[in-house]
């Protein structure tokens, strides 16, 4: 906690469910985090959650969760369009409309899979704060890049290339997930996760984002066993999660292991 500067941040556990699910599983999912959740007043002390569902699912989400103010609906990803002709797209404003407070944009799958530059990101980014969303902005390096020694500057580049103007310390949440980390049950080294994590918030200090209030999440291969030591490093503001957020226990499990705030 950072007492000295009077500020309290919570952990931020994030599930990002991906093309995952059903109906019934949404709502067993939901139901059973809410009820697991609900009975640990210590972890909700420590810890905010937002879950990313499908845009099918999202419904699902933001019904059963109406009364739970620990949780907060968020989307995998947005247009960078306003609106318009873009079928099968979805817009920022139709996000928000339906309740969400958070959109994921540049997570590697669509930078790689999809083929999103850092400037439709950064495109994506500024969509979805002019339609009064907050972001969960992902930047992380390949393995290639990593073994040819060049993780912070590619993560560097992408950071700085993707965050939009109207980017600020209460819209933007940054994410670092290793792109050889997701999925894979390969980590970093703390002192890896610990260093970038740094990196990432010099950069933004250096935009004038007070150092206290910037919030950095790790995503990559989190679960209940390697969570501990991650979530509580002081430069690891939460996590983003991707396998383990579909079982409501394992995902529980993960906020537990936050120690403090
Ligand atoms: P895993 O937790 O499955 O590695 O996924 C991480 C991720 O991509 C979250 O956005």
């Amino acid at each position: 906690m950072n007492i000295d500067k009077g500020f309290c941040m919570k952990k931020l556990i994030v599930a990002n469910w991906k093309m995952n699910g059903s109906v019934q599983l949404a709502k067993e999912l939901v139901r059973d985090i809410i009820n697991g959740l609900s009975v640990l007043p210590d972890v909700l002390g420590k810890c905010e959650f937002i879950i990313c569902p499908a845009n099918l699912y999202m419904y699902i989400v933001r019904h059963s969760s109406a009364t739970t103010p620990y949780i907060t609906l968020g989307a995998q990803d947005c247009a960078a369009e306003e609106n318009g002709a873009h079928t099968g797209d979805t817009s920022a404003s139709m996000l928000k409309d339906s309740a969400c407070r958070y959109v994921i944009v540049g997570h590697s799958e669509r930078r790689i899979d999809r083929g999103e530059t850092s400037a439709v990101i950064k495109a994506k980014a500024q969509a979805a704060h002019n339609s009064g969303m907050k972001i969960i902005l992902c930047v992380g390096e390949t393995l290639h890049d990593r073994q040819s020694g060049h993780a912070e500057n590619i993560v560097r580049t992408q950071l700085l290339e993707s965050v939009p103007e109207t980017a600020n310390v209460k819209n933007t949440v940054i994410a670092y997930e290793p792109v050889w980390s997701i999925g894979s049950g390969l980590v970093p080294e703390l002192a890896e996760i610990r260093g970038m994590h740094a990196m990432i918030a010099q950069e933004l200090e250096k935009k004038g984002w007070p150092a206290a209030e910037i919030r950095v999440l790790y995503g990559g291969s989190v679960k209940a066993d390697n969570a501990k030591p991650i979530l509580n490093m002081h430069e690891v503001h939460g996590a983003l999660i991707g396998g383990a957020s579909m079982d409501a226990a394992a995902f529980i499990a993960i906020a537990q292991t936050v120690e403090t705030v």
